[in-house]
């Protein structure tokens, strides 16, 4: 069966126990998100790059899957082992896919002394980290610098220090850390009136566990979550990020992740080896219910926006963490995934990001350059099918290049010649992606 986050989100605020409905002690239940406030004005800081930032990435966007955009706040143990289990046995993993990362609804209570426990969907951190470890995965983890997580577990307040410690001696490999109550509890509580003062508060609070996951001397890789609020861009990694979210949560549907393609554009100067833009996680092989009553459906990504999502994702040099049903993946949507060519263009070498070269009505034109003086080209059809009646034209001039171009078109694995003014056609929302070598 197929759920959509805004179920899972529903079917948690209707019915609690469904979601953690085992042993006592009875684990705090996900209730709805905390709603978040409009992002304040940019007031960036740009403190000075931190002494103790050591980029912790060998220089790649960071790869692997997150529980979030599927199970939301139903995710257990066993769906995290599945998750592993399938990364290897449908060849993901050898694609790239390493990182296996538990978002949201994992945490339990504080005890006496103030240790986080898990609650009962997750009844033992460390051997389910084991887990992963032992099928040469990586193991991720969720909280927030304020008292509660998005869905309102506990989060690291006060306990930083403490918390990155435990993370530590269960073997946790990454950290993404969601600002949720922190706004709130804390910026907002403090320096009500004082914008430029709150992010100010946000900074030192990111900074603050930056500090603490150092002190533990082992690697985790560092995800900041505040969704881009302040230019995070400018000072994420002042405060050691190896990746931060650039917006507000990712739908499954072509709206959503349009949008968020087009914010991208203008970022790309601040991304490089070891430190990223975060777009947000994928959304590939996931879709939603849409309607009520007689009209409600449950509404997938088409192949063409999945296959437009995934490039532009490699494009952007985002993290690729993929966010469906793993064990349930249809053969089509694992092609996508790990399509090796594309996998390269996110993971290549050079660390630059696409920019956009031009747009023209529906049609996008994207360019990254890329190690060895190659380069890749995205055209995207936004609008609706274009086809030998009504093709796009491709201006190379627009690109500073000129034709003709031999290439490799990255989902046909065909040869491809790029000729000026050439016409393109394209199926709506579809994607041409194309290597060049050596472009003159
Ligand atoms: C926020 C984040 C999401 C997810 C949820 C979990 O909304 O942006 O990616 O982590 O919290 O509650």
């Amino acid at each position: 069966m197929r759920f959509s986050r805004a179920l899972a989100v529903a079917i948690l605020a209707l019915c609690p126990l469904a979601a953690v409905a085992q042993a006592a002690p009875a684990p705090k239940v996900p209730q709805k998100p905390v709603q978040k406030p409009a992002p304040p004005q940019g007031v960036a800081q740009t403190p000075p790059i931190h002494p103790n930032n050591k980029n912790l990435l060998s220089g790649t966007p960071p790869m692997g899957w997150n529980s979030w955009n599927f199970f939301a706040g139903r995710v257990t143990d066993q769906d995290i082992r599945n998750a592993a289990d399938q990364l290897v046995a449908t060849g993901m993993k050898d694609a790239g896919y390493i990182y296996v990362n538990i978002d949201d609804t994992w945490e339990g209570d504080r005890d006496a002394d103030g240790v986080l426990h898990s609650n009962s969907k997750f009844p033992d951190m460390k051997a389910l980290a084991d887990y992963v470890h032992s099928k040469g995965l990586k193991f991720g983890i969720y909280s927030s610098p304020g008292p509660q997580t998005c869905a309102r577990f506990a989060a690291s307040l006060d306990h930083e220090v403490q918390d990155a410690q435990l993370y530590a001696a269960w073997g946790v490999d990454y950290l993404k850390y969601d600002l949720c109550s922190f706004h709130s509890v804390v910026m907002a509580a403090q320096a009500p009136n004082d914008k430029a003062a709150q992010m100010r508060l946000m900074i030192a609070a990111y900074d603050k566990m930056n500090r603490a996951l150092k002190a533990t001397g082992r690697p985790i890789v560092y995800s900041l979550c505040q969704y881009g609020w302040d230019a995070v861009w400018e000072w994420g990694p002042s405060v050691g990020a190896n990746l931060w979210r650039t917006t507000g949560d990712i739908q499954p549907n072509w709206q959503s992740i349009y949008s968020i393609l087009n914010e991208q554009a203008g970022l790309a100067k601040y991304a490089g080896p070891g430190h990223w833009n975060d777009p947000d996680m994928l959304e590939v092989g996931n879709g939603q219910h849409v309607g009520t009553g007689d009209r409600a459906r449950f509404v997938e990504l088409t192949l063409a926006e999945n296959r437009t999502h995934f490039s532009m994702w490699a494009m952007l040099a985002a993290p690729l963490l993929a966010g469906n049903d793993l064990p349930n993946m249809k053969p089509e949507i694992l092609a996508i995934l790990t399509n090796r060519d594309v996998i390269a263009i996110d993971q290549d070498r050079l660390g630059r990001e696409a920019t956009r070269a031009y747009s023209d009505g529906e049609l996008d034109v994207w360019t990254r350059p890329l190690s060895g003086g190659a380069m890749a080209i995205a055209v995207i059809n936004a609008g609706s099918d274009r086809y030998s009646t009504h093709p796009f034209h491709l201006s190379l001039a627009k690109l500073g290049l000129h034709g003709p171009l031999q290439g490799k078109d990255l989902w046909t694995g065909k040869e491809i010649t790029l000729t000026d003014n050439m016409p393109i056609e394209l199926a709506s929302h579809d994607i041409l992606l194309v290597r060049i070598p050596a472009p003159k």
